[in-house]
């Protein structure tokens, strides 16, 4: 199947779109073009030929707080910084149609990658996500996110990005 990622724009076709996740589905039917227009978020999707959207991510810049950060990378940071910035892969989700088939992970390096172009223009310390599940959880880890200690959740360094 031959699929390529793109920004969300009018022509893609998303009605049909079903991850398992009702949050996750309503969100990019309703919310990611208003998201998009009031410059809170982006959002790439995964299409078929047809315009047919089979995946999506989106991206927001972000910050987290000095102290949710994981002890050992603390004592390396500047004291002066009491937030630090992150971008937020807030969401990644794919057609259950193709789950398990490697399109999620081309996805979330898709979604790296824009990171860290992105990290060579602005100051970016992490990327952070937001798993939705034990079972996101698990994803996430396998790709070296770990969890933050006080929140649920996870951090990816763009040092460790760079060496991916
Ligand atoms: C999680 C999700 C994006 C993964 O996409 P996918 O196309 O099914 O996954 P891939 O085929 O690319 O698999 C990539 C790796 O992750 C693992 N993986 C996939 N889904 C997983 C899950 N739900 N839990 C744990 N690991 C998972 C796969 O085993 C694979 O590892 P391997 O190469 O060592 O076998 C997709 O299953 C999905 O949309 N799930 C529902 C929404 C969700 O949980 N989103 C993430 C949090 S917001």
């Amino acid at each position: 199947m031959k699929l390529t990622i793109e920004k969300l724009e009018s022509i893609h076709v998303k009605e049909e779109f079903s991850c398992g996740y009702d949050l996750l589905d309503n969100y990019l039917k309703r919310q990611a073009n208003q998201d998009i227009k009031r410059k809170l978020s982006s959002c790439s999707v995964l299409v078929d030929k047809q315009n047919i959207v089979k995946g999506y991510f989106t991206l927001s810049a972000n910050s987290i707080r000095r102290q949710d950060l994981p002890e050992e990378l603390i004592k390396k940071l500047p004291p002066s910084y009491s937030d630090l910035p992150v971008i937020l892969l807030g969401r990644i989700a794919i057609d259950k149609s193709i789950q398990g088939n490697g399109f999620g992970e081309i996805l979330l390096f898709d979604a790296l990658k824009k990171c860290l172009d992105l990290s060579n223009q602005l100051g970016i310390l992490a990327i952070v996500v937001d798993p939705i599940d034990d079972k996101a959880v698990s994803f996430y880890k396998s790709y070296g996110f770990i969890e933050l200690p006080t929140s649920d959740k996870m951090f990816l360094s763009m040092k460790t990005v760079e060496q991916l």
